[in-house]
């Protein structure tokens, strides 16, 4: 039933991975009734170039268009002479200056760290931005250095804001991410790099599928087979074989998920979520850790059962709590469209709200047989290694 859920939500994640434009840039015009030989509507983050290359010159005249996430952010658009990525690149940044005017710098971005003003791979003949209706505008006409060179791998990218005149980091979400490029200037096309999103969103979605299914919703429902059916003497020792079947299905899905997790890691140059990482490098320790419980375990009248107890417990408790967490955390990351975020609310909640029904159905019972003998507290271990433990003691 898990791998065939699985298949499904596989399915349907992938289907939503193809974004859909409608192709806008021809509309746009110009307040100085400039005209560019071709115009791009750009792949990611809503953004749009325009641009004329004379070649035998090989000059470039470009109008780029970006809505900087708040007012007072930046946008940028960046050739990338040595590689495909942002590290490398040779930006023109636009942003507005404190006297409320915009301004368009160069910078050469050699780090992920601050940006400092610098001179670039090409010559800026002249750059100017405006800020209008929430888009920037930004225009330039560069010269570039190689003659002949026709197609440029090219970056763009918007940020929430300017401190100090030094644009700040920008969000780093799968648009973010995946906002660059190969431009033919000449064709007038600008191609998806093949190394680009499209697999690496595909792998960050069955990261997220695998590990949503497994410490999110597996691993919970495992603990409640465990807490509740034990209750009903005609579940001993079903309950057992459940409770270990559903967690050991759960630990495989979620090493699964974790390895995607770690590749993913390894391939996420410049940015790490450190939290995330941790709280999943520690969920698979723990599991790990419980797994071996499960060999480790002592006969129900040994006495130690009763330490075994409180700490496969607590284990288990820890793993619920951390692999809810680091679901959502994993939510922020990945940023898919809200009905995923809404869907696991609802399935956890669901559980959440079984778990209290049968924590009440276990106390009424467990009330009621403490009602018929006193003597005897039948609920589960825990309360038998109580017992045990004022028999230990001197
Ligand atoms: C950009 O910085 C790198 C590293 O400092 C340097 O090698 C490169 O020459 C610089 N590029 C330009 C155009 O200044
Ligand atoms: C580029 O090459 C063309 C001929 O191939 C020449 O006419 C032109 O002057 C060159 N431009 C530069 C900037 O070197």
């Amino acid at each position: 039933m898990a791998v065939s859920f699985l298949t499904l939500a596989t399915l349907l994640l992938l289907s939503l991975i193809s974004p859909s434009l409608s192709a806008t840039c021809t509309s746009q015009t110009f307040t100085n009734n400039e005209l560019y030989t071709f115009c791009n509507d750009l792949p990611s983050l809503n953004a749009y170039l325009h641009w004329s290359y004379d070649p035998t010159r090989s000059t470039l005249s470009i109008a780029f268009i970006a809505a900087p996430p708040r007012p007072n952010g930046w946008v940028s658009w960046a050739i990338n002479p040595t590689s495909t990525g942002m590290l490398g690149s040779q930006a023109l940044i636009a942003f507005r200056t404190p006297n409320g005017g915009m301004t368009v710098k160069t910078y050469n971005v050699t780090s992920y760290g601050p940006l400092t003003e610098s001179k670039v791979w090409y010559d800026v003949k002249e750059s100017s931005a405006e800020f209008s209706g929430g888009a920037v505008r930004l225009f330039a006409t560069v010269v570039l250095p190689e003659n002949g060179t026709t197609t440029v791998n090219h970056v763009w990218q918007a940020g929430p804001s300017v401190t100090n005149g030094v644009p700040d980091k920008h969000d780093f979400q799968p648009g973010n991410l995946n906002a660059k490029g190969s431009l033919d200037l000449l064709r007038g096309q600008s191609i998806v790099v093949a190394n680009g999103g499209g697999d690496r969103s595909k792998k960050r979605n069955i990261h997220g599928i695998l590990n949503v299914v497994s410490w999110g919703i597996m691993f919970p429902t495992g603990i409640i087979i465990a807490r509740y059916l034990r209750t009903f003497p005609s579940a001993d020792p079903a309950w057992f074989y459940l409770h270990v079947f559903c967690q050991v299905s759960a630990y495989a899905i979620g090493v699964a998920g974790w390895g995607t997790g770690l590749k993913l890691g390894s391939q996420s140059k410049g940015v790490t979520y450190s939290g995330h990482r941790n709280i999943g490098i520690s969920l698979f320790a723990l599991a790990t850790v419980q797994i071996f419980a499960l060999l480790l375990r002592p006969n129900k009248d040994h006495k130690y059962r009763f330490y075994w107890n409180i700490y496969h417990h607590g284990l288990g408790y820890t793993i619920i709590v951390l692999g809810i967490i680091n679901v959502f955390r994993g939510f922020n990351i990945l940023n898919p469209e809200p009905k995923w975020r809404e869907a696991y609310i609802i399935v956890i909640s669901s559980l959440g709200g079984i778990a209290l029904l049968l924590e009440a159905i276990t106390w009424i019972i467990v009330l009621r047989r403490k009602k018929s003998s006193t003597s005897t507290k039948p609920y589960d271990g825990f309360n038998n290694g109580h017992g045990r433990q004022e028999h230990l003691a001197p």
